[in-house]
């Protein structure tokens, strides 16, 4: 029971411990990402600002480059050494990968770079073709191809040409290699005084294999923070779908140049347009990441910026909060153990007792008691189980007591029969010798011719005691069983019936009211004189006892159970008193003056005799109530040829 208590305890607890643990585990997954999330979002928008800082900052050198009045000046005097010059001197000052002057028309007349390259139309680029026509300054990113970059310098088409790089989650491509490349771009209109446009100063960064950005964005965004070795924070420039600038690294530590975008989030910024702020493979691990198109000045998607947080930390703290919660539930469980172990203990430990000591009581010992040390229903059966056992041994007690003085009872009468029979014994010779004598006494006086009867009363009073005296005798030795018994069929109901009309005449007298409730019996293996004397006896005291208009009832019914039939005689008489009711079936035991004390012992020796039991209750005041239980097939004493028989006779 005990470990029964304790299972179902601990079970509860580890079932809530884990709905806990999941629930918790769930939720905090849930918001450290969602966490994450956002701070990648606000580093995206960050991220875009520094992207945009830099292209204002070209623009800038751009716009303030062509408001210079020495440009205007060369230009108009068609100045072309000083322009290429002065073009060269701030291109390589301000760092600018390309500075270039376009005519009005856009033809270029100045390449900072390859002076020897001009005259070639610049109005396929959107941002120059802008600037023409609306003489300010526009700024923007843009792909230019292989001849182009060629034609500004052969080394920035090498920088940025990129042969694909295969790495998993990318789509799967044809494409072997990348030969144009991505640039920042402005170009700002130069006027003249008048306000006439004469041409058009563009320059430029190329941002293939150019980490300026990136850098920067790792830099100041993500502060170069470092987590187990790697870096928390990663950006990224992608042309179409090309890393082109990065500080993603490979397995083997190298920025992550030339490869591709993993395949699901192309689709969703390039082709559909739409920013990627969730989980993303980039490159070799999982990060949470931000990516948001790059568009050129007319809205094309041509590019992608991106900023990445390192998962890991997340899952750490993750895994972290799971081992913190589990560590709880067990926590719990061992306390819920400990607890279930005391509690089970206090319940199961009084109900050990209770058994325990039931099992003694079955065995007999009655001096059982448990201790009582709560008041709950524990307490309560406890309780309740003192006072079972104090009223069993109670009881027990009595029983004993009882059985004690019945056994005492029906000894000293055995004893006494022995005596009483011993006496009668010796009684009946002289007894039978003396009627004889006076029967010899009487034939020899009326041999003299005097009338028998005549002679002196005495002899007559002689004769009538010493029958009298024979008649004490056979009842003793009816008491002492020594009369035998004539066993027959008899009906019980029949016999009682017998025995009260010898006594009608008294019945009468003293105004008695009878009731007599007989049942069905079977018929019984009994001596029907001895069994009539016996119910005479007993409703003869009982009319004694009542004097005058008393009330006498006679009932008897078969218990079938233990095949014997019961006869109760009941009387509301003066009732025994308890001092005198152990000796009333005791011979010569009487309160009457006239009586011989003989009724009740008589019936005690025939009832005895027939196997069965006589008991009686009795209350002063009351009434009393003698009740026979008699076997139906009583196996009675064979006949014999006993003395006393013959000699009463
Ligand atoms: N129904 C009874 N009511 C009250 N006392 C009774 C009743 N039956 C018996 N007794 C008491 O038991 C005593 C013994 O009864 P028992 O029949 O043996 O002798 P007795 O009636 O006194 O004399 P006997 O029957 O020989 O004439 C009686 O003297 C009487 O005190
Ligand atoms: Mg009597």
């Amino acid at each position: 029971m005990r470990s029964k208590l304790i299972i179902s305890f601990v079970i509860v607890v580890i079932i809530t411990g884990s709905i806990a643990t999941i629930v918790g585990v769930h939720l905090i997954g849930e918001g450290v990402f969602k966490q994450a999330q956002e701070k990648v979002r606000t580093d995206l928008n960050s991220a875009r600002e520094i992207y945009q800082r830099e292209e204002n900052d070209i623009k800038t050198v751009v716009r303030l480059t062509a408001e210079r009045f020495y440009i205007k000046d060369a230009l108009i005097r068609n100045d072309l050494p000083r322009l290429n010059s002065e073009i060269a001197t701030v291109r390589e000052r301000e760092g600018l990968d390309i500075l270039n002057l376009t005519d009005n028309n856009g033809r270029v007349i100045v390449r900072s770079r390859n002076s020897a390259i001009i005259g070639d139309d610049q109005t396929y680029s959107p941002i120059l073709k802008k600037t023409l026509l609306e003489k300010e300054t526009f700024s923007g990113t843009e792909i230019i191809s292989k001849e182009e970059l060629t034609k500004s310098s052969p080394a920035l088409a090498e920088q940025a040409y990129f042969e694909i790089i295969p790495i998993p989650h990318a789509k799967p491509t044809t494409k072997t290699e990348e030969t144009s490349g991505m640039v920042i771009k402005a170009a700002a209109s130069v006027v003249d005084y008048n306000g006439n446009l004469l041409g058009v100063l563009y320059g430029g960064n190329l941002i293939n294999r150019n980490y300026k950005i990136v850098d920067k964005i790792k830099e100041t965004v993500f502060q170069g923070q470092v987590y187990k070795g790697k870096d928390i924070g990663t950006a990224t420039i992608f042309q179409d779908e090309l890393r082109i600038s990065t500080n993603v690294t490979t397995k083997e530590g190298e920025r992550a140049v030339g490869t591709r975008i993993a395949n699901d989030v192309g689709e969703q910024v390039l082709v559909k347009g739409k920013p990627w702020i969730e989980r993303a493979f980039v490159v070799k691990e999982w990060r949470i990441t931000a990516y948001e198109p790059i568009k050129d000045i007319k809205g094309a998607i041509i590019g992608i910026l991106y900023v990445g947080i390192l998962e890991d930390n997340f899952v750490d703290m993750k895994n972290e909060t799971i081992w913190f919660l589990l560590s709880i539930t067990i926590i719990g469980v061992i306390i819920a153990l400990v607890v279930a172990y005391f509690l089970a203990g206090s319940i199961t430990n009084p109900i050990k007792h209770l058994a325990a000591a039931s099992q003694q009581l079955a065995k007999g010992d009655f001096n059982q008691k448990v201790s009582v040390t709560s008041k709950d229903e524990i307490g309560e059966l406890g309780n309740a189980f003192n006072f079972m056992i104090s009223s069993i041994k109670e009881r027990d007690e009595k029983l004993k007591q009882h059985t004690q003085q019945v056994v005492v009872r029906s000894e000293r009468l055995a004893m006494i029969g022995q005596l009483a029979a011993g006496v009668a014994h010796e009684i009946n010779n002289p007894l039978a010798g003396l009627r004889t004598y006076v029967k010899l006494i009487n034939k020899e006086i009326s041999d003299l011719g005097i009338p028998e009867g005549s002679f002196p009363k005495y002899l007559s009073l002689m004769e009538r005691e010493t029958i009298r005296c024979s008649e004490v005798v056979r009842n003793l030795l009816n008491f002492a069983r020594q009369t035998d018994a004539r066993p027959q069929l008899v009906d019980m109901n029949h016999i009682l019936n017998e025995a009260l009309s010898f006594i009608e005449h008294q019945i009468i007298m003293l105004d008695i009211k009878v009731e007599k409730n007989f049942g069905t019996l079977p018929q019984a293996v009994a001596d029907f004189s001895q069994l009539q004397q016996v119910f005479m006896n007993i409703i003869l005291n009982a009319c004694e006892a009542m004097t005058t208009k008393g009330h006498l009832s006679l009932s008897t019914s078969y218990l079938e159970s233990d095949n014997q039939i019961e006869i109760k005689i009941q009387d509301t008489g003066s009732g025994i008193p308890p001092e005198i009711l152990p000796r009333i079936f005791e011979p010569f035991f009487t309160t009457k003056k006239k009586g011989t004390g003989l009724g009740l012992s008589v019936a005690y020796g025939i009832i005895s005799q027939h196997k069965g039991t006589i008991d009686v209750n009795s209350t002063v005041g009351v009434g009393t109530t003698f009740i026979i239980k008699l076997p139906v097939q009583a196996t009675l004493p064979k006949p014999d040829n006993h003395d006393a028989e013959r000699l009463i006779t």
